[in-house]
């Protein structure tokens, strides 16, 4: 791999002698000639600029200098029929310089010719016209959102992140595997070393405990936490497909979820609770909770008592009123297209909630954490549509409804939720235990003419946030 590097302060790039990169030019493997521009001038003063053709601000670097000077490098004999050369121009007005593009670089081109522009930049005529020759690739770059005083230090960082990859420049290949940016699409774990303890800072024990698994989950877990906490781009970018039980757990933590069966395209995304206030939102939830009811019903229940069941209390109506009064507090989930996915509906008794409890409400159970329970919130309805359950996402549901419950009930002494779970639906009663609830009784439900038996769980509101 050859780099020309073009420059008005060729003694910039002096540092390329340096560390790895200097290693590798003397080793064989990369080949770096600096350039100083001005060797192409004819005047006097060594002229590269001039005034900008309309006006404004600053000087603008000459095409007839530059051309002169490019033309030597695209001359060049590197040895190869028909070499993949680029013309890199670092400018704040580049394309972002990834590392996918580093990749690409280091694999598949011959000869990376860098201009180093100073002033206002180079006459635009440069890169059009390299852009028409054959066999000429033009790369307009940037380092980053900000402004640099010339392009030199962009010429470094590409030299750098390109040598880095040409085979035989990196002792460990496999170092480039797990490093940020890296294949994974995530930011590197963090890492340690001797002494194990440090000014009162020790190194995580999961460490030093010999368990290469459990380190490795580790590692993945906290490249996960580090990149969805300062690159949420990066997680938004990764194959939904491609991701594993262990980091939908770890993802979930930080607020991003995709469905249980991610079909291959899918992304993760981090939906928000809505607590709806308009009641044109009362047909997304009728309809969400008109198909999701069907499947919390016990088996034997007539499809007639569900559809009358529906019909009184989940029509679009029906989520009018639950929108529009108070005592009702109605929370949903949308997914990135802005589908409803998952819905709770609360009804908190109006006062202090001593009375007005639900008649079905278990007021003389006992809790872990005291005697007896209330006031109470009935949590009636708590759903996740088919292809979210199993996606972690009815603990956002759930944190976002008991942050709304422990709202409506901040004058309350000791509030509780409560809600009724069918007996044999086992699935759903590990669920709510995993969400903080405790079984503390049981009572009668009525779906049309059938009677239901229902395990009641409830759990404290008094939590802080
Ligand atoms: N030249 C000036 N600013 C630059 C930047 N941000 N990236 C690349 N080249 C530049």
């Amino acid at each position: 791999m050859r780099f020309d590097i073009f420059s008005v302060f060729p003694s910039y790039l002096n540092s390329l002698r340096l560390s790895l990169v200097g290693k590798a030019t003397e080793g064989g493997s990369i080949d770096i000639q600096v350039h100083d521009l001005r060797d192409w001038t004819e005047d006097r003063h060594r002229t590269v600029d001039d005034t900008p053709v309309g006006g404004g601000a600053g000087m603008v670097m000459r095409a007839d200098i530059w051309g002169k000077a490019l033309d030597t490098a695209f001359d060049a004999d590197l040895g190869t029929d028909s070499p993949r050369r680029v013309l890199a121009i670092p400018t704040p007005a580049g394309y972002p310089l990834t590392q996918e593009i580093c990749v690409d670089l280091a694999e598949r081109c011959d000869q990376i010719v860098i201009a180093c522009g100073r002033y206002e930049g180079i006459d635009a005529r440069v890169a059009s016209h390299y852009e028409k020759l054959e066999g000429v690739e033009v790369f307009e770059f940037s380092l980053g959102d900000y402004v640099l005083n010339g392009g030199e230090v962009a010429a470094l960082a590409l030299v750098e992140a390109v040598a880095r990859l040409v085979p035989g420049v990196i002792g460990n290949p496999e170092s480039l595997v797990e490093e940020s940016h890296g294949s994974a699409g995530l930011l590197e774990y963090p890492s340690y070393t001797r002494p194990l303890d440090w000014r009162g800072e020790s190194v995580p024990a999961i460490l030093t405990s010999g368990d290469h698994g459990r380190v490795a989950r580790w590692q993945r877990d906290e490249a996960l936490r580090k990149t969805a906490l300062r690159r949420p781009d990066m997680i938004a970018a990764l194959e939904a497909a491609d991701l594993d039980r262990r980091d939908r757990a770890a993802l979930g933590q930080h607020g991003w979820y995709w469905p249980k069966k991610a079909e291959i395209g899918m992304h993760p995304f981090k939906p928000v609770a809505e607590i709806p206030t308009n009641t044109d939102a009362a047909g997304d939830y009728s309809e969400l909770a008109a198909r999701t009811f069907p499947d919390a019903c016990p088996k034997g229940m007539s499809d007639a008592d569900i559809q009358a069941f529906i019909a009184k209390n989940l029509s679009v109506e029906a989520f009018q009123n639950y929108i529009s009064s108070e005592g009702w507090v109605l929370v949903g989930v949308r997914d990135h297209d802005g589908c409803l996915i998952a819905y709770s509906l609360c009804l908190v008794p109006e006062g202090d909630g001593a009375a007005g409890a639900d008649e079905g409400a278990p007021v003389d159970a006992e809790l872990a954490d005291g005697p007896r329970i209330g006031p109470l919130v009935e949590m009636s309805k708590f759903y996740l549509d088919r292809p979210w359950r199993g996606s972690g996402l009815a603990g956002l549901l759930m944190t976002a409804t008991l942050q709304e419950l422990a709202s409506a009930t901040r004058s309350w002494e000791r509030p509780y939720v409560w809600l009724g779970t069918n007996r044999g639906n086992s699935r759903a009663q590990a669920l709510y235990t995993k969400l903080g609830f405790e079984p503390v009784g049981s009572r009668s439900f009525l779906v049309g003419e059938q009677n239901n038996e229902d395990i009641v769980m409830a759990r404290t509101l008094d939590v802080t946030y």
